[in-house]
């Protein structure tokens, strides 16, 4: 008789920043299936604010967080009695966010007689790239065994984040580098804003860049600082590179700032990028990482994607990244996160007691 393989189904919560968004993940021996992944983003909101405000953020998770689970649910065909674990972002992110996903996740817990497991949205972010790594996308992981593809340098650059991690197997990583100040994305928006492109400033300033071709236009007076990109250590430090722009910009017309912003914003973004691929190949050396990792929301970023496979390719290493969808904040990573932990231990049913939201939950 055909063995039946048990089917671990996974609901996933993630409210951190400003997104809410619920994914159900169904695992069994030879598939891994994102059957569901519902984002409700408030972009359209903060917009009004040129960026995210915690309180706003917080009341529209309130409101979106019950009608996103149900839709999840509905998509992936599952109900209450079908799901096995319950997994949710608990740090780092906006506290007030967080605690909306954490208690929803809680109640669902006590109400379903589901465990609960908090996840690290940051280990989330790297662990999406999972997806791509055991091509077919199948959880083939025994624990302990490791894979010939590890260790991987994983490079998270979000809105709030900028990190290096070493992960050495699915649940083993530790960060050895960080951002000093504002985050790649943060430095991004920033950006974005003192131009006056509105929010969120990566892909506006993303799409400025390429109106300049690099072969046709020679960058002639504005040359931006590459910040901390030969200090012994993985830190970065992008806040100088915004006031590095501020001070260009102050010297500038209003009329000669719209026509420059193109070079502006394409002269920015190579600072960024150069920074992040040295620093990362760099580290992947150091440490005889096999393989590269990108992930978080600026890894949308192509000109990112592209300078960063390229250095990796040359470097022998193998480049991951995930889809667009993704990158940017979304429940199916928490999901995925989830399964791999619970390789190593499924959270009591009892654990939602101990589970708080903590927004700074340090990657150890
Ligand atoms: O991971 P994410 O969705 O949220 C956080 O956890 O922060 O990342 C959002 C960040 C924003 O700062 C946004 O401007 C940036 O990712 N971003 C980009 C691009 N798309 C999104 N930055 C540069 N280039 C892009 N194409
Ligand atoms: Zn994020």
């Amino acid at each position: 008789m055909k063995k039946q393989n048990k089917i671990l189904t996974i609901l996933a919560i993630e409210t951190s920043c400003d997104e809410t968004s619920a994914a159900v993940i169904k695992v069994n021996e030879d598939i891994f299936e994102v059957a569901a992944n519902v984002v409700s983003s408030q972009i359209d909101i903060h917009k009004a604010y040129g960026g995210v405000v915690p309180e706003v953020a917080a009341r529209e998770h309130v409101k979106n967080i019950i009608p996103v689970i149900i839709e999840s649910l509905e998509k992936a065909g599952v109900t209450s009695k079908d799901i096995d674990l319950i997994a949710v972002t608990a740090g780092p992110g906006l506290i007030t966010s967080l605690i909306v996903g954490v208690e929803s996740a809680k109640s669902l817990g006590v109400a379903w007689n589901k465990p609960v497991m908090p996840i690290n949205h940051i280990y989330a972010h790297l662990a999406v790239n999972f997806l791509y790594f055991n091509l077919p996308p199948a959880p083939s992981f025994k624990p302990g065994r490791g894979n010939s593809r590890f260790p991987v340098m994983a490079l998270i650059v979000s809105g709030g984040h900028t990190e290096l991690v070493l992960v050495e197997d699915y649940n083993k990583f530790k960060k050895i580098g960080q951002t000093v100040d504002d985050a790649a994305g943060e430095a991004f928006d920033k950006v974005a804003k003192l131009l006056n492109l509105g929010y969120p400033g990566g892909p506006i300033v993303a799409s400025e860049a390429t109106k300049i071709s690099n072969l046709k236009f020679k960058i002639s007076n504005l040359s931006l600082p590459r910040p901390m990109i030969d200090s012994g250590d993985f830190n970065f430090s992008f806040s100088g590179l915004k006031t590095a722009v501020l001070y260009a910009v102050q010297k500038m017309t209003k009329q000669a700032i719209k026509k420059r912003t193109p070079e502006i914003c394409h002269e920015f973004q190579a600072a960024v990028v150069e920074v992040l691929v040295r620093k990362t190949i760099k580290a992947a050396s150091r440490f005889s990482a096999k393989t590269i990792f990108l992930a978080g929301g600026v890894a949308a970023n192509k000109k990112l994607r592209q300078e960063l496979e390229s250095a990796a390719r040359i470097q022998n290493l193998e480049f991951f990244v995930p889809q667009f969808q993704y990158c940017t904040d979304n429940a199916a990573m928490i999901g995925l996160a989830a399964y791999y932990l619970t390789q190593e231990k499924m959270p009591a049913l009892d654990n939602w007691q101990n589970i708080k939201a903590d927004p700074n939950w340090e990657l150890e």
